[in-house]
């Protein structure tokens, strides 16, 4: 049979000469054109110049003899099978049409082998852009300046080998199992190095970054961070049920499980405490790292009991169902949103929740709304609510585009990160959520649209109503087609900000795309390849969501807490009070409204004591509130770790160095110091034996200089 199109063109004769424009635009010139050993009258004939030809086909290597040329043949097939399918699958699309977008096809063709490439690239030691890196440490980046991202954070390795053991799954190439066995033992190791967040047995495993060669990163950072364990967990435990599935138990009770169990064991006693959230910069709880937590808790219970560790099997349920419970409590239901952060003064709208759903989906929960499936009312809701922040005019890129249509997003809207700009990894989780929640939907042969979701859907039925509609219905196709082409339009807009080479940094620029920060991210190639593998209707292993019970009660209080007592010398006029603001949630998470008021009850000193969780690094300022305006002490902020128990004091002066310096407000401030010296207090100890004084001497110099 062969269908015509139009009264004159039959598909076969549309076909050949799709075939034949393909022959003719095949860079046939560019082949010859870098062999230098050809006749010079051949060269003149190919009239191409090679920037261009690069620019289109950023694989095809270049030459300088005819013996390279044969060598790199291989490469030079496989960049032209991908033009092939581009152009094939274009063709294909434009004649007979079709639900899924073209370009998106094209896209992923060309971006796949890429991303892939780029992404081993970053794996020592064999990685080509490793150097410096341990066998099985994955880089965050090479990019060494601007920002320096040659370290390995545990979030971002885990996620990665995730993503590898997924694949290593589908097909099993020789060389993604030496990267899995690589991982083991490097992981092996970097559990034992201790950091400053602790040892192996005293909460070392929550520091977030290492240098390459697994050593400790001592520096200044955003620690603990309590993802990267529970992460490690669940790319490990992947790895391990295909060990076992393939009859290689023991290799998993000897090396794989030791390092899991570890990770689980840090994750059953610490998932209460705060730590830094994944983008390493508000300390409270956060809704990705509890998500994450509770599935590693979950299938590593199950993978325990495989093993015959019931004991760790029990331990890990008994937690999980606290956790499962307080996950709950994210939830905004006035506003249709999960907040994700419970600290940090910000909206809470942040791809946190998006990243959360796509890496705990678990197609046979359905749209489970307790562990915030794809699919469920819940993180669709939420999705909108997220994408919905980036329209508002904060990126100039997504200026024009439809109020139903995909657009850039980021990691947040109040980001300041590299200016706050889009982030691909961000982006294409919106696509890959999409993605997850069709496959659910194709696989249950329905769609059920809630009052928590009916916002969501109306961006593709404007009128559709609560309720379930089969796949037999005219509205489960309009959905299903209008969800597919909105989470295409996710990826395209990857696809336009991605340069011709197919690199990808982790930003691309809210005002034209232009990428910056990190170059070669790796997590920025996993997120393609994990979002391509969702589109493609690839389904992942289970991971024991279904059934998932949320206790009435919620178990497992808040970690343990110590009492720290912040004084601070402030000369205030009448009727300007002192608070105080900072990274946690006791002290508001940086908020100015709520800040927490001091006492004057010793002006000038001003005084609050506050439970602040345990070992806990966090940051602050103190505020002065006068008729409704707020002034800040000046930078930088004032940071403090807090003690694993008992008590702390904090004594300091309100901070002004650089703030509106003139010099009546320095000869004020000097004055006033001077005038509240505790000049009593030393006259008074100056007065007892020279050995008295010196032990009286620190308290007080202590107290002005601090
Ligand atoms: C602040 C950023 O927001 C955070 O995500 C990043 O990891 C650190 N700075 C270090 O670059
Ligand atoms: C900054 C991101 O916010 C964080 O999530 C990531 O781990 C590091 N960059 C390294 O890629």
């Amino acid at each position: 049979m062969n269908p015509r199109i139009g009264p004159f063109l039959s598909l076969r004769t549309v076909a050949l000469l799709v075939g034949l424009v393909l022959v003719a635009v095949l860079p046939w010139q560019h082949l010859l054109a870098n062999i230098t050993d050809l006749p010079p009258s051949w060269n003149s004939i190919f009239k191409y110049k090679e920037e261009t030809l690069e620019s289109i086909f950023p694989q095809v290597p270049h030459f300088s003899s005819a013996s390279e040329l044969f060598s790199s043949l291989p490469s030079f097939f496989a960049a032209m099978r991908s033009f092939f399918v581009t152009v094939a699958l274009t063709a294909y699309y434009a004649l007979v049409g079709a639900q899924s977008s073209p370009a998106v096809d094209a896209y992923i063709a060309t971006q796949s082998p890429i991303s892939r490439a780029n992404l081993l690239a970053n794996i020592g030691p064999d990685g080509s852009r490793s150097s410096g890196a341990l066998a099985g440490v994955v880089i965050a980046s090479p990019s060494k300046v601007d920002p320096d991202y040659v370290y390995t954070w545990t979030r971002d390795a885990a996620l990665v080998l995730k993503y590898v053991s997924e694949e290593y799954g589908r097909q099993q190439v020789p060389a993604l199992r030496k990267v899995l066995d690589d991982f083991v033992s490097s992981q092996a190791y970097l559990q034992t190095v201790s950091n400053p967040s602790g040892t192996i047995s005293t909460g070392g495993l929550g520091e977030p970054k290492f240098h390459i060669d697994l050593t400790a990163f001592t520096g200044g950072w955003g620690r603990p961070q309590r993802d990267g364990p529970p992460l490690r967990a669940t790319a490990l435990i992947s790895y391990a049920n295909w060990l076992i599935n393939s009859g290689n138990t023991s290799y998993v009770q000897q090396k794989v499980w030791p390092v899991i169990k570890l990770d689980l064991d840090y994750t059953a006693s610490n998932w209460n405490f705060t730590g830094f959230d994944l983008w390493e910069e508000v300390s409270s709880s956060s809704f990705f790292t509890t998500a994450v937590q509770y599935r590693a808790l979950v299938e590593g219970a199950t993978l325990a009991a495989k093993l015959g560790q019931t004991a760790s099997a029990t331990g890990y349920t008994s937690q999980s169902s606290n956790v499962i419970c307080f996950l709950q409590s994210y939830w905004n239901p006035s506003q249709g949103f999960v907040t994700s952060n419970t600290g940090g003064g910000r909206s809470g709208k942040d791809a946190n929740s998006a990243l959360a759903s796509i890496h705990n989906f678990d197609p046979a929960a359905g749209c489970d709304a307790k562990t915030f499936q794809p699919c469920s009312d819940k993180a669709l809701s939420s999705l909108k609510v997220y994408v919905d922040a980036f329209r508002s005019g904060i990126y100039p890129i997504n200026n024009g585009i439809a109020s139903n249509a995909a657009v850039a997003t980021g990691r947040y809207t109040e980001d300041v990160y590299y200016g706050g700009q889009p982030w691909y990894l961000t982006t294409l989780a919106v696509a890959e959520q999409l993605y997850d929640a069709i496959i659910v939907w194709k696989a249950q042969q329905s769609i059920e649209v809630t009052s928590t979701s009916l916002a969501f859907f109306r961006q593709f039925s404007s009128n559709v109503q609560a309720g379930t509609y089969a796949s037999t219905s005219a509205t489960y196709t309009t959905l299903l087609d209008g969800v597919q082409k909105f989470a295409d339009g996710f990826v395209e807009v990857v696809a336009k900000y991605t340069p011709a080479d197919g690199q990808l940094s982790e930003q691309y620029h809210r005002n034209n795309g232009a990428q910056l920060s990190a170059k070669h991210l790796t997590w920025s190639y996993a997120a393609t390849l994990t979002a391509f593998a969702a589109r493609d209707g690839y389904v992942p292993e289970s991971w024991g969501a279904v059934g998932a019970s949320v206790p009435p009660q919620c178990g497992g209080s808040q970690g343990p807490s110590v009492q720290v007592t912040f004084n601070v010398r402030a000369e205030t006029v009448w009727g300007e009070n002192i608070f105080i603001t900072g990274s946690i949630d006791p002290l508001k998470g940086w908020s100015p409204e709520n800040a927490v008021a001091l006492n004057p009850a010793n002006y000038p000193i001003w005084s609050v004591t506050l439970a602040i969780p345990a070992s806990t690094n966090f940051e602050y300022k103190y505020i002065r509130k006068f008729n409704g305006a707020v002034t800040w002490e000046s930078d930088p902020n004032r940071a403090y770790s807090s003690p694993a128990s008992g008590s702390a004091t904090i004594n300091s002066v309100w901070n002004t160095s650089g703030t509106g310096s003139n010099l009546t407000s320095v000869l004020t401030s000097l004055l006033s110091g001077l005038w509240n010296l505790p000049w009593s207090r030393a006259l008074a100890d100056f007065s007892g034996s020279p050995d008295a004084r010196r032990q009286n001497l620190p308290s007080w110099v202590h107290e002005v200089g601090a």
